[in-house]
C-alpha cells in the first residue's frame, strides 16, 4: 500500500467553454464568432473543416451555440451549484466577440466587461478560482471577413489588444490563464479551431502552420503581458493530449507513431521551449510550407509559459499502414482501433493507464508542471422519473482516470490539478449534440433545441462532491 497523498493544495475543477455554454449569442453588444456560424446536422462536417470557403448563417439551419444551455443567464444558479459541488478551480473561457463584437475596435464592450467581471467575482463568492482560457475556439466573424482570420498577421495585434484588456479588467479576479484551447486541433479541424476556410486549390498546410505562427507569436506576446500586468498571472498552454501508441511493434509502426507525436506536440513546444522544434525545418519540407516569419519573432517566442496544460479523453493508435485497419470512427484525430480498448458510445478509446503514460511522457519531455483540464466521458444520459441520472459508468470512467492520475504523480510528475469536462451538461464541439453529455448537472435540453433548460443533479455530483471533500482519497 503506498501513502501517497494529493498535496493539500491541489485545485480539483469543472470546466466549461463560452461557446458551449453561453448562448445569448447577439445579446449584451455580442458580436457572432466562427462557432455561430457551425450548424447541427449534415453540412456541419464541411463548414467545421474549412471546406466551406465563405460560411453565412443560413435561416433554415439550427446553430446550437446560439443559445446552448443559456449560461448567460443561468451563471449565477450554475455556479451556485458549483461551489455545492466544491469545486476548488472553475474553468471556462471568455468570449471573443463579446468583448470585441468586430474583433478589431479600439475600445472593448461594457457591457461584455460587466459580464465576465460578475462572473468571476461569483466564483470567487463561492471559493472557485478561475481558470480562464482566452481563446476557446472562438474567433470573432469581422476577423474571419475582413482578414481570414489568423492567416494574417493583423489578427496578432487584435488579439493582443483583446487579452491585455482582460489582464487588466480582471485584474484581482483571475490569475491562471490559457491562451488558446487545445491549439494542436487547429490541425484537423481548422474553421472550428481557428475560424479558418479554404479557397478552392490553396496550400492547406501552407496556410495552417503560417496561422499557427501568428498564434504562437500573440501566445507568446499575451504571456509576456500577463506576466507585467500582475507577476501574480500564470499562463499555460493547452494541448489536445493522448499518447499515440504504434499499432504494433513493427518499426514501421512505431515510426509512424513518433511522427504523430511530433506533430502533435509541434506547437506547445514552441510555448514551452520559446523556439520551434529541431525537427521542425524538415517538417516544413515535407509539408510544402514555407513560413513568413518577421525578424522579432523569434525573440518574442521566447516568453514561454509557466505551465502546461492538456485535455486528455483517450490514447491514439497509429500504424504505418492505417488504409488496412479499423479506423476509429468519431475521433477528429485520425487513428487506428486500438483492439485492447472498450470506447465510449461515440467512438472513443477509454485508456486510463493511457493518461498515465501521457503524463509521464509530457512531463519527461518539458519538466513544467503539468494541469489537465480536460478529463470526461460523453454519454447518452436517461433522466428518471425521480429527476436525477444514475451515471455510474461516468463515475467509472472518472474514477479509474483519477487513479491513473494519482499513479503518475506518484512516478515524480508535477500536477496542478485535475478538472473534469464538463461540469454542467453543453453542447458538444465536435457533434453539436446536447445529447452527448459530459456534466455532473443534467441541462434539459435535445439536440433540437428544445427542453425547458432546468438543471438536475446526477448521481456523479454527489460521488465527486466526496471526491474533493476527501482531497482524492474517496473514489
Ligand atoms: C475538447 C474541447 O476537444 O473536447 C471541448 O476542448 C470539447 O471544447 C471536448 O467539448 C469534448 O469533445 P466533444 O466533441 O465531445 O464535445
Amino acid at each position: 500500500m503506498s501513502d501517497f497523498r494529493v498535496p493539500e493544495n491541489f485545485l480539483w475543477g469543472g470546466a466549461i467553454s463560452a461557446n458551449q455554454a453561453e448562448g445569448a449569442y447577439r445579446e449584451g453588444g455580442r458580436g457572432i464568432s466562427n462557432i455561430d456560424l457551425i450548424p447541427h446536422g449534415s453540412s456541419r462536417m464541411d463548414v467545421k473543416l474549412g471546406k466551406v470557403s465563405d460560411p453565412e448563417l443560413q435561416t433554415d439551419a439550427f446553430y446550437p451555440s446560439h443559445e446552448a444551455i443559456d449560461f448567460y443567464h443561468h451563471y449565477k444558479e450554475d455556479l451556485a451549484l458549483m461551489g455545492e459541488l466544491g469545486l476548488k478551480v472553475f474553468r471556462t473561457s471568455i468570449s471573443w466577440s463579446r468583448l470585441f463584437p468586430e474583433g478589431d475596435e479600439a475600445f472593448p464592450n461594457p457591457e461584455g466587461i460587466a459580464f465576465y467581471k460578475d462572473l468571476f467575482k461569483e466564483c470567487r463568492r463561492y471559493g472557485m478560482e478561475p481558470l480562464v482560457t482566452l481563446c476557446h475556439f472562438d474567433v470573432p466573424y469581422g476577423l474571419i471577413r475582413k482578414y481570414g482570420s489568423w492567416r494574417s498577421r493583423e489578427v496578432i495585434g487584435c488579439f493582443v489588444r483583446y487579452a491585455k484588456t482582460c489582464f487588466r479588467e480582471l485584474k484581482g479576479l483571475v490569475k491562471y490563464w490559457l491562451t488558446f484551447n487545445e491549439i494542436n486541433i487547429v490541425l484537423h479541424s481548422p474553421f472550428s479551431g481557428a475560424g479558418i476556410a479554404f479557397a478552392e486549390g490553396e496550400n492547406r498546410n501552407q496556410v495552417i502552420y503560417q496561422a499557427a505562427h501568428h498564434m504562437l507569436v500573440a501566445s507568446a506576446l499575451v504571456t509576456k503581458a500577463a506576466h507585467e500586468t500582475d507577476p501574480e498571472n500564470k499562463v499555460g498552454c493547452m494541448l489536445a493530449g493522448g499518447s499515440f501508441y504504434p499499432y504494433s511493434c513493427n518499426p514501421e509502426d512505431v515510426w509512424e507513431s513518433v511522427k504523430k507525436e511530433q506533430e502533435n506536440l509541434f506547437f506547445i513546444d514552441v510555448q514551452v521551449r520559446g523556439h520551434y522544434p529541431s525537427y521542425a525545418k524538415k517538417l516544413f519540407r515535407e509539408k510544402g510550407i514555407c513560413l513568413n516569419m518577421e525578424p522579432e519573432d523569434s525573440d518574442i517566442l521566447k516568453n514561454t509559459v509557466d505551465f502546461m496544460s492538456f485535455s486528455y479523453y483517450s490514447s491514439r493508435c497509429v500504424a504505418a499502414d492505417m488504409a488496412d485497419k479499423m479506423s476509429n470512427e468519431g475521433n477528429v484525430v485520425k487513428s487506428v482501433k486500438n483492439p485492447w480498448l472498450k470506447t465510449s458510445q461515440w467512438g472513443w478509446a477509454i485508456d486510463p493507464l493511457g493518461l498515465r503514460i501521457t503524463m509521464n511522457q509530457l512531463y519527461d519531455r518539458y519538466q513544467k508542471p503539468l494541469f489537465i483540464v480536460e478529463n470526461g466521458l460523453g454519454a447518452r444520459d436517461v433522466l428518471t422519473p425521480e429527476g436525477t441520472v444514475e451515471d455510474d459508468y461516468r463515475i467509472d470512467y472518472l474514477k479509474k482516470h483519477i487513479e491513473a492520475m494519482k499513479l503518475a504523480m506518484e512516478d515524480g510528475v508535477e500536477l496542478m490539478g485535475y478538472i473534469v469536462w464538463s461540469c454542467i451538461d453543453l453542447v458538444s464541439a465536435s457533434t453539436g449534440e446536447m445529447s452527448k453529455r459530459y456534466g455532473f448537472v443534467y441541462v434539459d435540453r435535445d439536440d433540437e433545441g428544445k427542453g425547458s433548460l432546468k438543471r438536475q443533479k446526477k448521481k456523479s455530483f454527489y460521488w465527486y462532491q466526496d471526491v474533493i471533500r476527501s482531497n482524492g482519497e474517496y473514489l
